[in-house]
């Protein structure tokens, strides 16, 4: 497969070896096209550090990395991506539509296409009612959704975005979930950092959990989130004896025929579903039990800090 995105051994160290900030320790990664990557970790763990090597903003201490098929760092590899900055700025004086314009000419986009791509991000963002008015009078979440705007104005094939939904309300935060979604259906490969991880999964392809310069997880949703053999099992209401009486220490909980019941291997709980049917028991469900994602960050995050110590 091919990536929109590798990086193989990503350092960065700020400052002398000694006494600097080594705020990359070997990261490497890869991002497959048109999928929506999520880089998670608590403040100071080196993701904007990260993704400011991607954009050759700063420069590694070693390893390498790929975007688009071109060296980090390089003019081609540049041209291909948007970038909305974590607590960006416009000039308070500029109209939301002269920042699009504004930007959209130092990424090389000219008249005819200038015009039309502005028309074109506006109406993704939903901003098109504000094209008029100053950024001055903008709120948290209308800057925002102009900086992604300006982040796609250059009809990028990979986006990334540094906390975007920072400070914006629930409602501003689903709408701009939306638009990533939107932009990944369009076939575009986005990566992004957020501290929000219940948003995170609802949108994310793959996360990886960055702690002090290291990934320390990495993997799909769906497989982080899964926890190893729990199930929730439902079943109709009967007459006969309890779930416990006859599946006896598997049952983890058992509440009005909504039970947590837990199995070592798939032999165990398919002679399981035999003993229940053979008691008259009707199956409704059994499905596998999650964590969220939120329990997984914390969990990792604190035991690496108890192994710092
Ligand atoms: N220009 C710099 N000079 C020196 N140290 C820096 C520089 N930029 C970042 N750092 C340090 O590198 C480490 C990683 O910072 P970084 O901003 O990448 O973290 P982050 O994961 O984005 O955090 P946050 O969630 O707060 O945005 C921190 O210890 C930070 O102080
Ligand atoms: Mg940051």
């Amino acid at each position: 497969m091919e990536f929109a995105l590798t990086t193989d051994s990503l350092v960065k160290r700020f400052g002398n070896e000694a006494t600097g900030v080594h705020a990359l320790q070997g990261v490497s990664i890869s991002v497959g096209h048109g999928e929506i990557y999520s880089l998670l970790g608590p403040n100071g763990a080196g993701k904007t550090t990260f993704i400011k090597c991607l954009l050759g903003i700063v420069f590694p201490t070693s390893g390498s990395g790929y975007i688009l098929g071109h060296p980090l760092g390089e003019i081609k590899a540049k041209e291909g991506i948007g970038y909305l900055p974590e607590n960006h700025r416009y000039p308070l004086h500029l109209t939301g539509e002269q920042v699009l314009s504004y930007f959209g000419k130092l990424s090389g986009v000219t008249e005819p296409t200038l015009s039309k791509r502005i028309e074109e991000t506006l109406d993704i963002v939903g901003m098109k009612d504000w094209r008029n008015t100053r950024v001055r009078k903008y709120s948290k979440g209308m800057m925002q959704r102009i900086g992604l705007a300006q982040a796609l104005i250059n009809d990028p094939k990979l986006i990334i975005l540094d906390e975007p939904t920072d400070g914006v309300d629930p409602v501003g935060r689903k709408e701009i979930r939306e638009v990533l979604v939107r932009l990944r259906n369009m076939g575009k490969t986005v990566f992004l950092n957020s501290h929000l991880l219940s948003e995170v999964e609802r949108i994310s392809d793959r996360v990886a959990i960055m702690q002090s310069g290291r990934l320390i997880t990495e993997g799909t949703v769906n497989d982080l989130t899964r926890t190893k053999n729990e199930y929730e099992l439902k079943v109709s209401a009967h007459d006969g004896k309890s779930l416990s009486s006859i599946l006896k220490e598997a049952v983890l909980r058992e509440e009005d025929g909504q039970s947590d019941v837990a199995f070592e291997s798939l032999q165990e709980l398919n002679t399981a579903i035999d003993s229940l049917r053979s008691h008259g028991i009707l199956i409704e469900s059994l499905v596998p039990k999650r964590t969220s994602l939120e329990d997984i960050f914390i969990k990792l995050i604190g035991s690496a800090e108890v192994e710092r110590r």
